[in-house]
C-alpha cells in the first residue's frame, strides 16, 4: 500500500469509526480532519481525504467543491437516517429544533447574530431573493453591476430595475484589474451616476478570479447612500474574513463550493437594522415580516444536506481559512508563474497580494471569442487530459478558467504549464 493509500485509509477509518447515535447523530459527531488545531496543516493528508477521478486532471473546481470523504460519509449517513425516520424526524425534531440549531451554528461561523441569517439552497437563491425584494428602488433611480458579476444576479437586477422604472448601469472592470484600478473604476461610476441606489458586487469573480476590494467599495457606496448586495459565492470558505468585515448590509453565499458541504446549501445575510428594506419573499406567511426567515421559502429542502452542515463546517474549520487560502493561492501561483513569461499568454488576475484566490483565468492573445476559448478548453481536455472551462464577459474577451483545489498536485499543474506553453507557441 502506498503512503497515500495508507493516509487515506487511516483518515477514513477515523471518520467512519465515530459512534453512530440512535437519533440525529450528526450534530454530536466529531469531524475527522488531517490536522490538530495547533499543528501545521498536512496538505498530503487533506489531499488524501478526497476520492478523485484518476483519469483526468480536474482544474475546474470553482463550479462546486468535491466533498472530502468524511463529509461525504456523513452526508450518506444522514440520507440513510432520513430515509428510515422520515416525517417523524422531520416534524418532531428537524423542523422544530434541528434546523434552528444549524442556523445558529452557521451564523456563528459567519460572524453574525442568528437573527441576521437564513439558510438557503445556494448563492443564487440567496442573491435573487435579496435583489428582487429590495424595496427602496424608485422610478428614475439606477441599479449598478459589473461585467464580471454572475449572470443570474445581473438578470435579477435587470428585473428589479424594469419593475420599478429604474435604469441599469454596467461597470466595466479594467484589465489588468489591479486593486486601485478597480476602486477608481467604481468611484468614477458612482460619481457619474448619482441616481445609483443599489450596487451588486462579486467578491471573487467566477469569470477571471479577480478579488474585488469589497470593503473599500462598500464604504464608498454607503457614503453616497448607495446600498450594496455582495455575492460571496466564490470567496466564502477560501478568503479569511467574517461577514461584518465587508461592511455590507446584504450578502449571499453558498456552502457547496469552498466549504465543501453537500450541494444545495447557502445562506443570506441581512443586517438587522435593514431587514425591512428587503420585502418578504412571495408574500410569505410562515414567519412574521420581522423575521429574516420570511425572506426565503424553499419548500422541502434537501434535508440530508442541511443536516451535514455542522460536520462540514467542523471539517473545514480544522484548518484555518487563512491557511486554506494561502494553500490555494500557492497552487495558483505555481502554474501562473510558469507561464507569465510567455508573451502570448494573458493572465487575468494581477500579481498583487489579495487580488486572487484559487481561481485565475487566462487567454491566448487574439483568441478572444467565447468559441475560441471553448475550443481551447476542449483541446486541453482532449489532448492533455486537463479539465477547465471557458468563460466570457471580461472586457478583453473570453478566457479559460483554471481552478485547482486541495487535492491538486504540482505534477498536475506541470502538465497544464506544458500544455499552455505548447499551445501558445
Ligand atoms: C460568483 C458566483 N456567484 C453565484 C454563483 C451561484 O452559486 P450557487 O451555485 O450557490 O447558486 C456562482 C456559482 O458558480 C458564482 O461563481
Amino acid at each position: 500500500m502506498t503512503t497515500f493509500q495508507q493516509r487515506r485509509r487511516s483518515l477514513l477509518h477515523s471518520a467512519a469509526g465515530l459512534a453512530l447515535g440512535a437519533a440525529i447523530s450528526q450534530p454530536a459527531r466529531a469531524a475527522a480532519a488531517p490536522v490538530s488545531a495547533s499543528a501545521k496543516p498536512d496538505w498530503e493528508a487533506l489531499a488524501a481525504s478526497y476520492d478523485i477521478a484518476q483519469d483526468f486532471v480536474n482544474l475546474e473546481n470553482a463550479y462546486y467543491g468535491i466533498m472530502p470523504l468524511p463529509v461525504a460519509e456523513e452526508f450518506k449517513r444522514n440520507i440513510d437516517y432520513l430515509n428510515r425516520y422520515n416525517s417523524r424526524y422531520m416534524r418532531r425534531d428537524f423542523d422544530r429544533e434541528g434546523i434552528e440549531a444549524i442556523r445558529a451554528q452557521l451564523a456563528a461561523h459567519a460572524g453574525v447574530p442568528t437573527a441576521e441569517l437564513a439558510i438557503t439552497r445556494g448563492a443564487t437563491e440567496s442573491l435573487q431573493n435579496l435583489i428582487v425584494n429590495y424595496r427602496l428602488l424608485k422610478q428614475g433611480d439606477v441599479v449598478m453591476y459589473g461585467n464580471l458579476d454572475y449572470d443570474a444576479m445581473m438578470y435579477a437586477m435587470n428585473d428589479l430595475a424594469q419593475r420599478h422604472g429604474a435604469g441599469v448601469v454596467t461597470v466595466r472592470i479594467p484589465e489588468p484589474g489591479t486593486r486601485q484600478a478597480v476602486i477608481d473604476t467604481y468611484e468614477k461610476a458612482l460619481r457619474d451616476n448619482p441616481r445609483t441606489k443599489l450596487l451588486l458586487l462579486t467578491h471573487i469573480s467566477h469569470r477571471t478570479g479577480l478579488v474585488i476590494p469589497v470593503a473599500e467599495i462598500v464604504r464608498m457606496a454607503k457614503a453616497r447612500n448607495v446600498d450594496v448586495i455582495v455575492d460571496v459565492a466564490q470567496s466564502w470558505g477560501q478568503l479569511d474574513y467574517k461577514l461584518p468585515d465587508l461592511g455590507a448590509d446584504f450578502v449571499g453565499a453558498n456552502l457547496h463550493k469552498w466549504i465543501g458541504a453537500p450541494l444545495g446549501l447557502g445562506f443570506l445575510h441581512i443586517r438587522e437594522s435593514r431587514l425591512q428594506d428587503i420585502g418578504v419573499h412571495m408574500a410569505d406567511g410562515d414567519y412574521p415580516a420581522t423575521d429574516i426567515r420570511a425572506r426565503v421559502h424553499a419548500g422541502t429542502m434537501n434535508t440530508a444536506s442541511v443536516m451535514t452542515i455542522p460536520f462540514a463546517l467542523r471539517f473545514h474549520g480544522q484548518i484555518p481559512v487563512a491557511e486554506r487560502g494561502a494553500r490555494l493561492r500557492s497552487l495558483r501561483d505555481y502554474w501562473v508563474h510558469r507561464v507569465l513569461d510567455v508573451k502570448s499568454v494573458q493572465v487575468l488576475t494581477p500579481e498583487e497580494p489579495g487580488a486572487y484566490g484559487a481561481v485565475t483565468s487566462f487567454r491566448l492573445r487574439d483568441r478572444t471569442s467565447f468559441e475560441a476559448n471553448v475550443a481551447l478548453a476542449r483541446t486541453l481536455s482532449d489532448d492533455y487530459g486537463i479539465f477547465t472551462v471557458a468563460r466570457n464577459g471580461p472586457v478583453g474577451g473570453a478566457c479559460v478558467r483554471v481552478t485547482p483545489s486541495f487535492f491538486t498536485r504540482t505534477q498536475d499543474l506541470d502538465r497544464l504549464v506544458t500544455a499552455i506553453r505548447k499551445l501558445a507557441a
